[in-house]
């Protein structure tokens, strides 16, 4: 085997990709070191799963490359198949099938003889605790049973270079959870981890890195840490009962934050960054909103989230539900406002 030790686990440069006149990737850059979890942040329809399938060779890009392990995953794309493994947004279970069963026949699939695939399949059944399970049929497990149980298919050949398309979306806490400690011990073994995700926290908990995309482009990478940092220290955020107010509270306190107030038009909220002066902007605040005769609730100080990233890079929550065709994107719009000068 060629060494191709040196280079990163997964490499993308101007990824582009269209469907129609739909934009879907827009020229993506990502490189993932090996052995490292990055962490695909974006909302429904961003581009992620179209970013999954290019690198999972199961779509063609218009343009741009992609390399996996070193290897184009259009040029070498059976190569590609062998050093990965991918666990979908749907899964690929085989529903009328037992657990044990499909874990077996996946092994089959790689070319096991049936003793290594029966062992195979005992060892997953047993790390994903699916082995009381293992068999009854696939369409009597639970929601996060299942996913367990397509993460284990996506194991059987050994990837060293995973992929997982939104692996806790529709679980419940519990199970989500469940899901968050095996993904942590898939890590700590070495396997390189591409995650996508449309939950902050769970790029918070898991990911080394992280990239925001949103509109088929990154609109940001870094550690958690360094999104954070972009929001500009802490952020101050108080609610507003009566909306008729709200636009009256973003001017008064215009002058006292750090960029841009955000509004949540639904709930009253107002968030603002305030960098390093949370207290003194905390009494400033109060000042000017009692000096507008805006009533406020609930005023508090707090670390920045990435939901806070996300909102101060694209002016909307990443977390928002889908809309359909009328859509009232960006259901929290950001007040924008003269920011002359306004940097610390
Ligand atoms: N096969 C397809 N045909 C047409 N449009 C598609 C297809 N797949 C994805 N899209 C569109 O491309 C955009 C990105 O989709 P997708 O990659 O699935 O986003 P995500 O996984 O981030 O939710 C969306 O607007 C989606 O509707
Ligand atoms: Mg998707």
């Amino acid at each position: 085997m060629t060494d191709m030790s040196t280079g990163p686990a997964i490499l993308v440069e101007g990824l582009t990709k269209s469907f129609g006149d739909v934009h879907a990737l827009r020229g993506i850059d990502l490189s993932v070191p090996r052995g490292t979890v990055l962490g695909v942040l974006g909302p429904n329809g961003a581009g992620k799963t179209t970013a999954v399938r290019i690198l999972t060779t199961l779509l063609q890009p218009d343009g741009g490359r992609a390399l996996v392990e070193g290897r184009d995953v259009v040029r070498d794309a059976a190569a590609v198949r062998r050093s990965i493994g991918l666990s979908g947004q749907s899964a690929a279970i085989q529903e009328e099938l037992t657990g044990r069963e499909n874990l077996e026949l996946i092994g089959r699939l790689y070319h096991l003889s049936w003793p290594q695939a029966r062992s195979r399949a005992a060892e997953l059944l047993d790390q994903f605790e699916l082995t009381d399970a293992a068999d009854r049929a696939a369409k009597t497990y639970s929601g996060g049973m299942q996913r367990r149980l397509d993460l284990a298919a996506s194991l059987v050949g050994r990837p060293q270079v995973l992929f997982l398309d939104e692996p806790t979306t529709g679980l419940d806490p519990r199970a989500r959870l469940g899901m968050w400690d095996i993904i942590r011990s898939l890590v700590a073994d070495g396997t390189t981890l591409l995650l996508t995700t449309q939950y902050l926290d769970e790029a918070d908990e898991l990911a080394d890195e992280i990239v925001v995309i949103d509109h088929g482009q990154v609109i940001a990478a870094g550690t958690s840490e360094d999104l954070k940092g972009r929001v500009g220290g802490d952020v101050l955020e108080f609610t507003v009962p009566d909306r008729a107010r709200i636009a009256d509270a973003v001017s008064a306190i215009a002058k006292i934050g750090e960029g841009e107030a955000h509004v949540d038009e639904e709930t009253g909220v107002i968030s603002i960054g305030v960098g390093g002066r949370g207290s003194e902007a905390l009494i400033e605040v109060v000042r000017a909103l009692d000096g507008a005769g805006v009533a406020i609730q609930g005023l508090s100080l707090r670390r920045p989230s990435l939901d806070d990233v996300f909102l101060a890079l694209t002016g909307h929550a990443a977390e928002e539900e889908e809309q359909p065709a009328k859509g009232r994107r960006g259901r929290r719009r950001s007040a924008k406002k003269d920011t002359a000068g306004a940097t610390s």
